[in-house]
């Protein structure tokens, strides 16, 4: 099969289980279980959608669910694919495809990332302004899906100025400190060394992370406005003296997860 038609056997098999949404939240780790604040909710696990890889990340479910929240109908991807599971590009932005097959146009992303700027700490949430991508990798390389978008796509403006608005006032109106910042892109798996820290924080990245950067390409790519929200679970190698671990990552993304539900959903209400 190929790609184009994996696109649409997989939006079939979506929709026909979870329906359309136009808005669309891409659950980074530890905030999974976010779909359960879903009113009316259907689901489909993964592994029933035709085409979509399996996701092998701990804390990552590997379903879609759409629902009512706050008023809206919202699509949610809860577990998502990394580059350093072994999956192509193309397998990681697929369900990104699909989103924008079934009539997403707003897409939110979050993801757990390690703090790069020194005025944050572990449990800060942090607005995506930018990206920068060091991965070496981009999903829109190959013949360019021109059914979606044009082969030289700006991204200047790739995490939509109006969504930002959006979340710096619902931030201010939960009495969220809501910081903002640049996310760089590494591969991983490896947590980065203080050293590549050290280099990132020059270049200008606020914080560092394994993901989101490959979906907001091709939703930017597919028209899609995007929003960014990282969950600082860590400061980033060398910035404390003390090693990172995954279990780390997953206990801070535990402790915020009330203020970032709470930051997200009062979101989609004003989108
Ligand atoms: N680096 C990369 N990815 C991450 C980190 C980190 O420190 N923390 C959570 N995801």
């Amino acid at each position: 099969m190929d790609y184009m038609q994996r696109i649409h056997t997989a939006a079939e098999a979506v929709e026909k289980a979870i329906g359309k949404a136009e808005i669309a939240v891409i659950l980074g780790s530890g905030l999974g279980d976010f779909g359960n604040e879903l009113a009316e909710a259907k689901e489909i696990s993964y592994a029933d959608i035709p085409g979509f890889p399996l996701s092998t990340v701990q804390g990552h479910a590997g379903k879609m669910i759409s629902g009512k929240l706050n008023g809206k109908q919202v699509m949610m991807m809860s577990g998502r694919f990394h580059s350093y599971e072994g999956h192509s590009m193309q397998d990681v932005t697929l369900p990104i495809r699909v989103m924008a097959q079934l009539g997403v146009k707003k897409l939110i992303v979050t993801n757990a990332a390690g703090g790069v700027n020194t005025n944050f700490s572990a449990g800060c949430l942090m607005m995506i302004t930018d990206y920068i991508n060091l991965s070496g990798k981009n999903p829109l390389t190959g013949e360019n899906l021109s059914a979606f978008g044009p082969r030289f796509p700006d991204v200047s403006r790739a995490y939509t100025p109006a969504l930002q608005a959006i979340a710096l006032e619902s931030a201010s109106k939960l009495g969220i400190d809501l910081k903002q910042g640049v996310y760089c892109w590494m591969n991983g798996p490896c947590y980065e060394t203080p050293a590549e820290i050290r280099m990132v924080r020059v270049l200008g990245a606020d914080a560092v992370g394994m993901s989101t950067v490959p979906e907001t390409i091709v939703a930017a790519h597919s028209g899609m406005e995007v929003l960014g929200v990282s969950c600082i679970t860590n400061m980033a190698a060398g910035v404390l003296d003390q090693p990172i671990n995954h279990e780390e990552v997953m206990e801070t993304g535990r402790r915020v997860r009330s203020d970032f539900a709470a930051l997200l959903t009062d979101v989609i209400g004003k989108m």
